[in-house]
């Protein structure tokens, strides 16, 4: 286990700051409220929680689903909304329309998403190579803000030929955004392989002017405490290592404050927190059974390494009520310690994907053409 020896500066996101500088990734069908709570009565309140993301074009045609995906708890103080688009105007109208209407303190632009679907049409994380084009969405949304705080998240750029970050890092500062975060990882990379933090240092050096947040392979508390003493950033934004594991972010805030406190949960304090995540899941959809059903697709996570038998695992992914997940649950050997196994790598990991383009989109940085307004469509993140 390892501690920080002097006091860390504070990570300060225009008027809010964020102490210790711990970041919940922004993750679609995952980071909604109820997980933010979740996540934040682990950490005793302390960091920042990001909305999934939120597609500009949905937001101001006020889209139903888009509506209910930008609630925020009333416990939520620093609201902070994730924003997806590419067309600055519409990008603009988005922020104005948040900003007119009170719905959130702090707003993330995302240009991290690399889903074939999206970079295709040369938006998600194809987006940044358009160096005037990534300039025009930030100056429009910075414009727009007032006084609300624009952070941008992005990947190190297509790939190892065609990186866009620190293009993209100093145009931000240029722009007048507040923070930016990295994930160490190419378009092409997808989830595979490691996260180059190497890259992450190397942002630090190149835009000393703002925070730069550090992300990507970060599974534990000790992880988080690594990437900042070998790259120097300012924060850390932490994703698939919280997933079926939100007490990380009591880790998180343990480490960071210097105590050796790391939770190892035995399975019945896991299925307790499996049960208050449906039920969250309910009462913010509205529906139980729905909520329930949302939540078969954190059951996984959730019971990574600890002997349950395939036949349970199916059982409990196709619950669809609360009495029944909790029934299920009640079958388990809850008395089982937290496995070894179960620390480390979780979720997506899948990499090394051939990149989907713009027919000639790598000619020529500076030729904005072409860019599609439906490469906004795809809601699945970054
Ligand atoms: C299921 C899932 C959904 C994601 N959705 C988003 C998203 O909406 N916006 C975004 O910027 N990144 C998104 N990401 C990327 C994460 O925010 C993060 O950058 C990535 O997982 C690397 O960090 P990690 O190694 O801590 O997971 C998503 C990742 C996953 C696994």
């Amino acid at each position: 286990m390892t501690t920080l020896a002097p006091a860390l500066p504070l990570l300060r996101i225009g008027p809010h700051t964020v102490q210790p500088p711990v970041v919940l990734a922004p993750m679609a069908g995952i980071t909604n409220a109820p997980f933010r709570t979740l996540c934040r009565e682990f950490s005793g309140g302390k960091g920042l929680f990001v909305s999934e993301m939120i597609t500009t074009r949905a937001l101001v045609e006020r889209n139903e689903k888009t509506m209910q995906l930008i609630h925020f708890d009333a416990s939520e103080t620093t609201r902070s909304i994730q924003l997806y688009g590419v067309d600055p105007v519409t990008v603009g109208k988005a922020v104005r329309m948040i900003v007119d209407e009170d719905l959130a303190d702090h707003i993330d632009l995302n240009f991290g998403c690399p889903v074939p679907k999206v970079t295709r049409k040369g938006g998600g994380s194809a987006l940044p190579y358009k160096r005037p084009l990534l300039r025009a969405i930030l100056r429009e949304a910075v414009a727009q803000a007032g006084d609300l705080p624009v952070t941008i998240k992005m990947r190190k750029g297509i790939d190892d030929d065609h990186t866009t970050y620190l293009d993209a890092g100093r145009i931000a500062v240029e722009e007048g955004v507040t923070a930016v975060a990295l994930h160490g990882r190419t378009t092409a990379q997808h989830y595979g392989g490691t996260a180059d933090w190497d890259a992450i240092a190397r942002l630090k050096e190149h835009v000393p002017e703002i925070p730069v947040l550090g992300n990507g392979d970060i599974w534990s508390a000790d992880d988080a405490l690594r990437m900042m003493r070998e790259t120097g950033c300012d924060g850390v934004v932490v994703g698939r290592g919280c997933l079926g594991r939100p007490w990380l972010f009591g880790d998180l805030v343990s480490a960071f404050e210097g105590t050796g406190t790391r939770q190892a949960p035995v399975l019945r304090q896991v299925a307790d927190v499996m049960l208050r995540h449906a039920t969250l899941l309910g009462e913010w959809i509205g529906d139980e059974s729905r909520g329930v059903i949302d939540f078969r697709k954190h059951v996984a996570w959730y019971l990574k390494g600890f002997a349950v038998g395939s036949d349970m695992r199916r059982k409990l992914a196709v619950t669809s009520s609360l009495e029944e997940l909790g029934a299920q649950l009640q079958e388990l050997d809850l008395d089982q310690p937290w496995p070894d196994g179960a620390d480390g790598p979780r979720g997506r990991t899948s990499g090394n994907n051939r990149v989907a383009l713009p027919d000639g989109w790598l000619k020529d940085p500076y030729d904005c053409a072409g860019v599609s307004a439906d490469a906004e469509l795809d809601t699945s993140g970054g």
